[in-house]
């Protein structure tokens, strides 16, 4: 079956210009090579520290941004060189909600008239009337009384203002939502509530999403399965239980060993602390890009590509400890 959204070894380079002439100067490898798929209804995750390309495919999955190379595709169509109507609809199915809901909903227009927007841009609606109307019932299943609709952003708590994010994005009736941070800067109890629903609307609109967050134990609850990234790469991919209860990579090792566990009879478990520092993006590390920070890298890490492996059904994995 062809899956809703796809992204076939996707990479993304930034060039780096210096100087009055601006000649290039090297090379950010934000993204590099980088596959995998969401099927309708389903939360594809993708986690990993900061600067490790998170953005910039997400970037890429709403067309924010093109490949350098690799494709993305919708209903198994390439959306790299779509123009005009096709683009339109393009940006009617996938749509996406961020970080902050403080510098990404402008402070001057009412809740209603920015859930709005959206669908005057694709045509939806016939009158204003009619408009309104439906802003209220998209409201309404997120959570937010009739009242706000004459309010402004500022009116509103950081959880609040998020659901009126998670509104616009509903506004044109997609099928698939990119997630980028949108939990991240709220405090621990909104961010249960927003993913709550998330999770609420996927089930009653049959929505996709791409749900990026740099810190594990947020995507837990949510994900179907998770990605995980660093400098670029793509590191391991599997199902979300069990990405969970057995990591494979020692990157995801060590990002799973820094969430706090709250039950104090599972505790126990060591915590596996990195050392130094993430390498610049624009000079990776050859071989295993984790090799730099790895407690497990040999001579072979440090040269070469390092091929992905299945060792179980749905699950990838780029180390040479299960070649
Ligand atoms: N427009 C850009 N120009 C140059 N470098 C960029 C640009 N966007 C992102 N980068 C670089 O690409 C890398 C990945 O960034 P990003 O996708 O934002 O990562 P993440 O979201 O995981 O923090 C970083 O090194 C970042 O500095
Ligand atoms: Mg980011």
């Amino acid at each position: 079956m062809t899956p809703l959204v796809e992204c076939v070894g996707l990479t993304r380079h930034f060039p780096i210009r210096s100087g009055v002439f601006g000649r290039t100067a090297g090379v950010v490898h934000a993204v590099d090579d980088v596959s995998f798929h969401a099927d309708r209804g389903e939360t594809y995750s993708l986690v990993g520290e900061s600067g490790c390309g998170k953005t910039t495919t997400g970037r890429m999955v709403i067309r924010l941004e093109k490949p350098t190379s690799g494709a993305m595709r919708l209903d198994g169509e390439d959306v790299s060189n779509l123009t005009g109507k096709a683009l339109s609809a393009f940006r009617r199915r996938v749509q996406a909600v961020f970080q902050d809901p403080f510098s990404s909903l402008n402070p001057r227009m009412t809740v209603g008239s920015i859930v709005e927007e959206g669908m005057l841009v694709h045509g939806i609606g016939h009158s204003p009337s009619e408009r309104r109307e439906r802003a209220k019932e998209i409201l309404a299943l997120t959570g937010m009384s009739p009242d706000s609709l004459d309010r402004f952003p500022h009116e509103f708590s950081g959880g609040q203002r998020q659901r009126v994010g998670l509104a616009r994005a509903l506004s044109t009736g997609p099928d698939f939502i990119v997630a980028d941070e949108a939990v991240s800067a709220l405090d621990v109890s909104i961010q249960a509530q927003i993913i709550n629903l998330l999770a609420e609307l996927r089930e009653k609109l049959g929505l996709g999403y791409l749900f990026i967050a740099h810190d594990l134990a947020v995507v837990k609850h949510l994900s179907d399965r998770v990605g995980v990234m660093y400098l670029g790469h793509l590191m391991e991919e599997a199902p979300a239980a069990d990405l969970f209860r057995e990591p494979l990579h020692p990157y995801t090792k060590a990002l799973l060993s820094a969430i706090p566990e709250p039950d104090p009879a599972k505790r126990g478990k060591k915590r596996i602390i990195l050392s130094g520092d993430v390498p610049r993006s624009d000079r990776p590390p050859a071989g295993c890009r984790f090799h730099t920070r790895c407690p497990e890298a040999t001579d072979r890490c440090r040269e070469g590509d390092i091929p992905e492996s299945h060792p179980a059904v749905g699950r990838r994995v780029r180390c040479l400890l299960y070649e």
